[in-house]
């Protein structure tokens, strides 16, 4: 007689994915890897819903999932799926996802979506990533696809944040990027990322807005001033900030693009905030 087999550790929840690794990079931010979907299909720059189960109702003790929308951090051809996240710590979802562990489950829905995708641009010349904070996260996946590097002559991220520790994650995001077996070699050509804080000292300070109408964001990255004809943009960030770019950018003659009709920028909400 074969003994029955060890029942799992780990109970399995529905669309359950398995977390293989969680770096906190600060006491606000953290990444984590988890195991991804066999039939799971995306395309750079697209956003899923994933969460947690709820506490047990103390009367039925049944659970319900929270869910929130998350930019894959991840490129398409990765084995494993990346996120990055704020920590709120009275939030419903992000209080406890923080305490992930490897080994924990984690619920990622596949149906994949959202606008920051190659196809909702026009062709153009060079291509803007303009970012805050966790709003880096789709970008993250875009700097690693190889179909970036096809369409443009030179990629350009963004990030602000109030302070240094933010901009980490870009950091280590810049040198998994360089050293990267498939896109590294073009990107040592064509990328080049720009990060500023606005409330910490650092060797360049001001919100992404100001510099752009002060006109140094340019004058240090040594390329002309924005044009429709050549430039395309992607914006992620807070309301506020998409809101104002987003002024700027039609004052300009920028259209919006969209899945349907590509235009000459995208925009899209940083979710977890
Ligand atoms: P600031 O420190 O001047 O508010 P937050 O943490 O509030 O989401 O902001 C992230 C970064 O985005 C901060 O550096 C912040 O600058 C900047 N920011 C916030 N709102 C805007 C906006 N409307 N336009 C440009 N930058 C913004």
């Amino acid at each position: 007689m074969t003994a029955p087999a060890p029942a799992p550790k780990v109970a399995s929840l529905p669309d359950g994915q398995t977390v293989l690794s969680v770096k906190h990079w600060d006491d606000r931010l953290f990444s984590f890897r988890v195991s991804r979907p066999a039939s799971f299909r995306f395309r750079s720059g697209e956003f899923v819903m994933i969460g947690l189960m709820d506490d047990p109702n103390p009367e039925t003790g049944k659970q319900k999932p929270i869910l929130r929308a998350y930019s894959i951090a991840s490129p398409f051809w990765d084995e494993e799926l990346e996120f990055y996240s704020i920590k709120v710590q009275d939030g419903p979802l992000t209080s406890k996802l923080q305490k992930i562990q490897p080994g924990d489950q984690v619920i990622v829905k596949t149906k994949p979506t959202g606008t920051l995708v190659l196809d909702a641009l026009l062709p153009g010349k060079r291509l803007w990533m303009l970012s805050t904070g966790t709003g880096v996260a789709p970008f993250a996946s875009l700097m690693r696809e190889p179909e970036t590097y096809e369409k443009y002559e030179q990629v350009i991220l963004t990030q602000t944040c109030r302070l240094n520790s933010e901009l980490e994650y870009g950091v280590d995001l810049e040198r998994r990027l360089m050293e990267d077996p498939l896109v590294g070699e073009e990107a040592r050509e064509k990328f080049v990322r720009y990060a500023t804080t606005t409330r910490e000292e650092s060797p360049r300070m001001g919100r992404i807005t100001d510099l752009m109408k002060s006109g140094k964001l340019f004058t240090d990255l040594g390329v002309p001033k924005l044009d429709p004809t050549y430039d395309r943009i992607m914006i992620c960030g807070s309301m506020g900030l998409n809101m104002d770019l987003k002024e700027i950018l039609e004052a300009q003659g920028f259209t919006e693009g969209a899945n349907s009709r590509p235009g000459e920028y995208v925009v899209e909400r940083a979710f977890v905030d």
